[in-house]
Parts: C-alpha cells; structure tokens; sequence
C-alpha cells in the first residue's frame, strides 16, 4: 500500500472542484458549487462540491467524500485504481509498490489477462471485417444490426481455422499459459493449443469501464452449443458483471431494463433504449443486483415470454427488492424476446410495453393464478389464500396494506375481507413463518448502525463541524471513547489535526484505503447534524450524546479492567465523576 504522503499528495494536487467539473456541470453559488448529482436521478441540483473542504456532498442521496472517494464511486474503481487515475491526471508519479510476490503476481495476472482480452477482441473484430468474416458480417446484418452498432459493441468473428487467435496472441509476445488462463484456447497434450472459439460471431464481454474480460460467441444458424462463453477467470466473475453496463450506466433514464441475452441489450441499445443490461447467462445474483443498485433504484425485467423467462423474472423480483430496487415486468408476448419484439413491432410499441410494466407482486400473482381454477368459488378461494399468505411477507405496514388495496382492487374482492384474511394467515402462520433469506449487506449494516454507534457517529460529527464544540467537549471525551469500529482511528486524527490547526476531513479519508471503510469513514463527514429546530434542542441532545458515549466508554473499560489494577480502577471512578460534571455542562453551540 502506498504511504499517506503520497496519497495526500495525489490528493492535493488534484482539485476537487477541477476533477469533478469533469464529470459534471457546476455552477458556483455562495463558497460552494452546485451540480446535478450524479449518484441519484435528479431535476434540480442538490449535489455540492467545496473548494475549500475538498470534499463533495449530495444533500439528494447523501453520497460524499473527498476527490478519490468521488473517482471510486463514479469509475466504479477501487481506492488504489482511484489513487493511480489521480496521480496520472496530477502527474504524480507513484513509487514503485512493495507488494508481496503473491499480491504482484495476482496484479500483473490480472493487467495481463486484461490486455490480452483486448487483444482478442481487436483481432476478431478485424477478422469480421476482412473477406474471411463476410459470412459472419451478412449473419449479424440480417439480424438488423448496423454498423455502428457492430463497431459500438466491438462485434467480431472467430476464424474457422482454430488457432489463428493462438497464433496471433503469441507472435504479440503473450505465453502460453497467460493465453490458457485467459480461457481462450484449450491445450492438449498431443495437439498443442487450439482456440477455444471459431467459426463463431464474438460477442467481447466488458465491465463498467468497457475493459473486454470475456467473450459470448454465438453459432451462425443452428448448432450446440447455441453461445459458448469465456470460462470464468480472475477477471471474469460473471455474478458480478452486466453486459452492457458500460453503456448504460451512462444513460440518463432513472431505471435499467434488464434482460436475459446479448442480442436483446444489443437490439435495445439500438433501438435507441441504452438504458437495457443482461445478465451472463446465469440467474440474476445479489452481486448484480448491488451493482444495479449503485446507478438505479427501479428495474423492468424484459426476460423471455416463454416458462423459463417467466421464473426467471420471478427469481429475480426479491433479489432485487433485497437491496431496495424496484423491481417491475414487462411482457414481450406474443414474441419471444425483447429483440424479436423490437424487430417485429419497433420502438415505439416496446416504449408503450414499458409503460403498461407491471409491478413485480402483482406479476407473480398473475402467475400464480394460471394454477387455480379462477372460475369455480373454491378455486378462486384458494387463489385467494396464497396470495393473502404472500402478503403476509410485507414487514412494513404501510406497503403491506398498499398492496392489500391494489390486490382488492385487481381480484374484485373487499379491501376489508381481504385484510382480515392476510391479519388471520399471519397469526396462523405465526413462528412457523418461511425463513427470510439472509438480509443484504446493505440492509445488515443500516440494522447495526443504531444505538452506540449512531451516538458515536453523531458526537464525531459534531467534533469535525465545529471546532468551538470541540474546544468544549475534547475535556471530557478523548479519542479512546470511541468504540466503534474505525470512529477511534477517525476520532485520534480529528483530535491530531486540532491540535496541529483546522480539521481536514479530505486528508483523513486518505487514511482509509479498504473499500469499505472509506466509504464508511466518507458517510462520517456526511452526516449532516443540524436537524433539529433550536439552539436550545441541540444542546440537550449533544450532552445526552456526550454522556451515553463516555457512559459506554466506562463500562466497557470496566468489564475489561483487571481485578488487581488499582490504578485502573482509580482512573474509571475519576471518570465516572466526570460524568457528573458533564450533568452540569453547559454547553453552547452558536
Ligand atoms: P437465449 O437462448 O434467449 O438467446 O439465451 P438470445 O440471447 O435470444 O440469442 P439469439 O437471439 O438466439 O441469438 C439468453 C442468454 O443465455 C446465454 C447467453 O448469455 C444468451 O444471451 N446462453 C444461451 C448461453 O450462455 N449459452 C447458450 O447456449 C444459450
Ligand atoms: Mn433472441
């Protein structure tokens, strides 16, 4: 890892209002500079970036940090790419890494997997276009796609002769085994390597940053298998990646439409709805649908109209609800996917199929009713029962009862028959409820942050925003009252940077270079404290912070103190008089 010199070096010569008017447009306003934000779907600007902290803020969504934290979010990097794309743009050359040997060998793995994805890519899309790749080019022509769509999507052909790709590769310089682990040839003992892929039209699979990581090649015509795909790899996790992401994520639409095959993102973004991902040819996972999350909160599932898309779509619905997306279905019948929709009926149709979306509950219950005889009483009543018994998954009462009406509503069945029959199901059910599926990350760490940590978060904001505050409260709270998580490292360098002159929150951030924990220091000089009404309620909430913080100190210090450690002791009983002090405190905040 690199030292905090040069990462704050990096930092400060990288502008937070310069780098981020890359990506945004800011208008000044007062000391600060407004823009959309870019992290939510916005109409009027709420995200503002500080000159003078360096340090952005969404009043939207609450997203913020310094300049790396910005780049990490925005690029979708991790801290060290971040570090590497600042220091580039600022001309800071950074040292040499003293990695172990195996955490270089992984790095320099990974760089040349990538590069030699790339140039596979090149070199098939050179070969769709030479005289060679004519029959493959007329294939993707006649599916309606154009030129630029071909270029766009750097579209390409795999040659019949198999190992023309091998060849190509190594007279580039790459070896054997990298080209192996790439997963683009097969080596045999006996007949040397061969290309994984030929006679085949390449579909180059990228991530977010449009780096190629895999391949999708599809047979022309009839043929098994239909796409053969790049086996997973160091750079290919293909749980965590969306065909197509690169592109959309750009899109201005608060919503992606997410289907099931390359061609369907490829017709769709053609067709002018460069908002549409697909999966890799797998089920829909948490890892996709926290990517998703990162760029939109709603999602309409275009997945096939046939049996297996149906229950695809409805596996999909609560993973996604899990990590708070939206999730609605649209219906491609009386065509089998978004493509041949597009192809047969146009844009405009698919644009009125999204607006006649239909909201993910409400799908399933359609579903759900072609197994119930809906025309007979008993079968309707027993329709009925499942799908009250559904309900029933509803936590929050105010969602549960919206969807109660809406049930009523569809089903022509009383709103108040209805809702006692959901109120009788769950007491039934009561104990012997499913199991939920284990709660998202998301949804785990929000559920952790109450009680001792929220006060800790709170008192540590108070402590960075005002410096008056601090010059009151640092008598009876020191760094090690913090017990939470990474709040005593925050806590030691805000009391550190005090002493030296002003706090500095985009030079702290740089201190934390795990993903995790630099967004979670970032959400620290986030949180925004001043929502309660008078001077007067502010004051009584931060003494009782005060004291519920330094009460937990001492407890905790307490169960760990050693029975025979007098001086220990002697320290907790001063403090605990302390506490008493702070009773009296007054506190003033301006
Ligand atoms: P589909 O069979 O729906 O194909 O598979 P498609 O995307 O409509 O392709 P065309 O229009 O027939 O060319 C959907 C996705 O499932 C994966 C691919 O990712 C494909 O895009 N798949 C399908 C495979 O990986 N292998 C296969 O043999 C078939
Ligand atoms: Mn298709």
């Amino acid at each position: 890892m690199y030292s905090e010199e040069v990462i704050e070096e990096v930092r400060s010569k990288n502008d937070i209002v310069d780098v981020i008017s890359g990506y945004v447009s800011l208008k000044k306003k007062g000391s600060s500079y407004f823009g959309l934000c870019p992290f939510h779907n916005e109409k009027s600007p709420s995200f503002s970036v500080s000159r003078q902290k360096q340090m952005y803020y969404c009043f939207g969504c609450g997203a913020g940090g310094n300049v790396i934290t910005f780049i990490m979010e925005y690029e979708n990097f991790s801290f060290v790419e971040a570090l590497k794309f600042l220091a580039e743009r600022a001309g800071v050359e950074l040292p040499e890494q003293e990695y172990s040997r195996e955490a270089r060998e992984r790095a320099d793995t990974r760089a040349v997997l990538l590069e030699i994805n790339k140039a596979a890519a090149q070199y098939y899309y050179v070969q769709l276009k030479n005289s060679q790749g004519a029959q493959a080019l007329t294939y993707l022509k006649n599916r309606g796609l154009s030129d630029d769509t071909i270029k766009a999507f750097g579209l390409g052909y795999s040659n019949k002769y198999s190992n023309l790709l091998y060849q190509y590769l190594k007279s580039k310089g790459y070896q054997t085994d990298m080209i192996a682990k790439a997963g683009l040839i097969s080596v045999d003992e006996r007949h040397g390597a061969s290309d994984k892929f030929w006679n085949r039209v390449m579909f180059p699979i990228m991530d977010v940053n449009s780096r190629v990581i895999g391949f999708g090649g599809r047979v022309m015509g009839e043929g098994q298998p239909k796409y053969l795909n790049s086996p997973e790899t160091v750079i290919f996790d293909k749980g965590r990646n969306l065909y197509g992401l690169n592109r959309a994520r750009t899109s201005k639409k608060s919503y992606f439409l997410l289907c099931e095959g390359y061609m369907d993102v490829i017709s769709l973004h053609q067709a002018g709805f460069t908002n549409a991902v697909a999966s890799l040819g797998t089920a829909l996972t948490q890892g996709h649908a926290s990517l998703i999350k990162r760029y939109v909160q709603e999602v309409y599932l275009t997945y096939d109209s046939d049996g297996a898309g149906t229950r695809a779509a409805l596996r999909a619905v609560p993973i996604l609800k899990d990590v708070g997306i939206t999730a609605k279905v649209i219906r491609m019948d009386p065509y089998k996917d978004p493509d041949e929709f597009i192809k047969n009926l146009g844009a405009e149709a698919f644009e009125e199929r999204i607006g006649k979306a239909r909201n993910g509950f409400m799908f399933g219950l359609e579903v759900l009713e072609r197994e119930y005889d809906m025309q007979s009483p008993e079968g309707k009543t027993d329709f009925m029962r499942e799908a009250a018994r559904r309900l029933t998954e509803f936590d929050e009462e105010i969602e549960r009862n919206n969807y109660i009406e809406a049930v009523a509503a569809a089903y022509h069945v009383g709103v108040g028959d209805l809702r006692q029959l959901v109120g009788k199901i769950a007491v039934q059910s009561g104990l012997a409820r499913p199991a939920r599926r284990p709660k998202s990350t998301d949804e785990r760490l929000r559920k952790k942050e109450d009680g001792m940590t929220k006060s800790q978060k709170i008192l540590l904001t108070w402590l960075i925003e005002d410096e008056v505050l601090f010059r009151q409260i640092e008598q009876y709270i020191s760094p090690e009252d913090f017990t939470e998580g990474l709040y005593r490292e925050v806590a030691r360098l805000v009391y550190e940077q005090y002493e030296a002159g002003a706090v500095n929150p985009a030079k702290i951030m740089n201190h934390f270079t795990e993903e995790e924990e630099h967004r979670e220091a970032a959400s620290l000089f986030n949180t925004k404290i001043r929502e309660l009404t008078t001077a007067k309620e502010q004051e009584k909430a931060l003494k009782e912070t005060i004291i519920r913080v330094k009460n937990h100190s001492i407890e905790e210090a307490t169960k760990n103190l050693e029975p025979t450690d007098m001086k220990g002791l002697q320290r907790l009983m001063n403090a605990k008089r302390e506490l008493q002090d702070i009773q009296k405190l007054h506190i003033s905040i301006n």
